[in-house]
């Protein structure tokens, strides 16, 4: 098959995106997750110093990119989840941030976090582009759907069942790699979008576009990842789980798509000197825990279940401390193992929160970072 000029370009620039550190060759890939919103990933009255001032988003932004870390990704939302603490109920919004940060980082690839129903694939792959050209291919996206149903009726419209709002999600995609990769103008007639004469200029420097991300885990959701992104997202239970999870969407992505994806995970660092002051500071984000809010985020994703009440109390504890996600609780060296642990399980790299994100990050540098080093998980 010949190819187009522009296919052939497409294809050579295509190692850009390897150059990037988020496709290093670093055993573990680390970055930061969360810090844009109030409560980061803990829903807790525990007191912390962490506030959603700029001020505070260039220190941990900088310190992350001094670190050698490969990504920063923040969280999108547009509403609070109420509760004792409004969980999140001030975020910034994630691609003015991520214009800010390029400016202020060198290395680290700056991501934004984007609702495909709350913003046009025009507007969204013209903003990438400005992004990208301010961060020098440093640029990427995490996709999100839309589940959290009070905030996506606040743009006027209502949620669109699971199976629709992926469909909804490719032709957005569909569209915004169109935009990002044809010179245009170009017609476009989808089953949720039609466009007449649609271009879009300049093309992100990462060509053929900027790297993606997504957190789906339903099979829907994997099927989306195994087929578009660089890296899934995985909400991990066990080492056993994580194995399995990525067995399962790697297959996916060879046998229907021809293609490769990394899988990272998510978690809370609760790292202290000793194991017992980890655990106390563990104890004290429980103990003012916002249930109120950690019981509206679980109704909102649907669990719902007298029967399983034990359940969904397990569920409430996972999200105020972390979101659900991996919680690395210890001392430096305890917390170098669970990491080794879950890189030897086939996870390329987390993203974490902290509960002082500022103060804790550098801690991480100082205390965690050398014995990453020390075990091959970083060099
Ligand atoms: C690491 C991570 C980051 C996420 N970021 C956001 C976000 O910024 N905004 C949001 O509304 N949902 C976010 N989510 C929720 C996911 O989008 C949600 O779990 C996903 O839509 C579920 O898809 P599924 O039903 O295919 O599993 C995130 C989830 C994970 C695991």
């Amino acid at each position: 098959m010949t190819m187009t000029v522009h296919q052939a370009e497409a294809v050579a620039n295509r190692q850009a995106l390897r150059d990037i550190p988020l496709f290093n060759d670093q055993r573990l890939k680390l970055g930061v997750f969360g810090s844009n919103c109030s409560g980061g990933i803990i829903m807790s009255e525990a007191p912390t110093d962490s506030r959603i001032t700029w001020d505070q988003q260039l220190r941990v932004a900088q310190q992350a990119d001094r670190m050698g870390m490969e990504l920063i990704v923040p969280v999108a939302r547009w509403k609070g989840f109420g509760g004792r603490t409004n969980f999140m109920g001030s975020a910034l919004e994630t691609f003015t941030w991520a214009a800010g940060l390029a400016q202020a980082t060198e290395q680290i690839s700056i991501f934004a976090t984007t609702h495909l129903p709350a913003v046009h694939p025009i507007v969204a792959a013209k903003q990438a582009a400005t992004i990208d050209q301010i961060a020098g291919g440093r640029f990427g996206m995490n996709m999100v759907m839309g589940w959290f149903k009070e905030e996506i009726e606040m743009f006027g419209r209502p949620q669109y069942d699971h199976t629709a709002r992926y469909a909804y999600g490719q032709e957005w995609l569909d569209f915004a790699q169109h935009l990002w990769t044809a010179p245009g103008p170009f017609d476009f007639d989808g089953q949720f979008f039609t466009a007449f004469g649609a271009e879009s200029e300049p093309k992100p420097i990462l060509s053929p576009r900027p790297a993606l991300i997504c957190a789906g885990n339903s099979p829907t959701g994997m099927d989306f990842s195994a087929r578009n992104v660089d890296v899934n997202l995985a909400v991990l239970d066990s080492l056993e789980g994580a194995r399995e999870y990525k067995r399962k969407i790697s297959a996916l992505a060879a046998d229907s798509y021809h293609r490769t994806l990394d899988v990272f995970t998510y978690g809370l660092v609760v790292c202290r000197e000793t194991e017992k002051e980890a655990k106390q500071a563990v104890q004290g984000i429980i103990d003012q825990g916002d249930t109120e809010g950690a019981d509206l985020v679980i109704s909102g994703l649907g669990i719902e279940s007298e029967s399983y009440q034990g359940v969904i109390d397990a569920f409430r504890e996972r999200f105020v401390l972390g979101w659900g996600g991996t919680v690395l609780v210890g001392t430096p060296e305890q917390v170098t193992e669970q990491l080794a642990e879950l890189s030897e399980a086939g996870i390329g790299g987390i993203i974490l929160g902290f509960h002082d994100y500022a103060n804790e990050l550098e801690d991480f540098d100082r205390e965690v970072m050398p014995l990453l080093r020390k075990e091959g998980l970083r060099h």
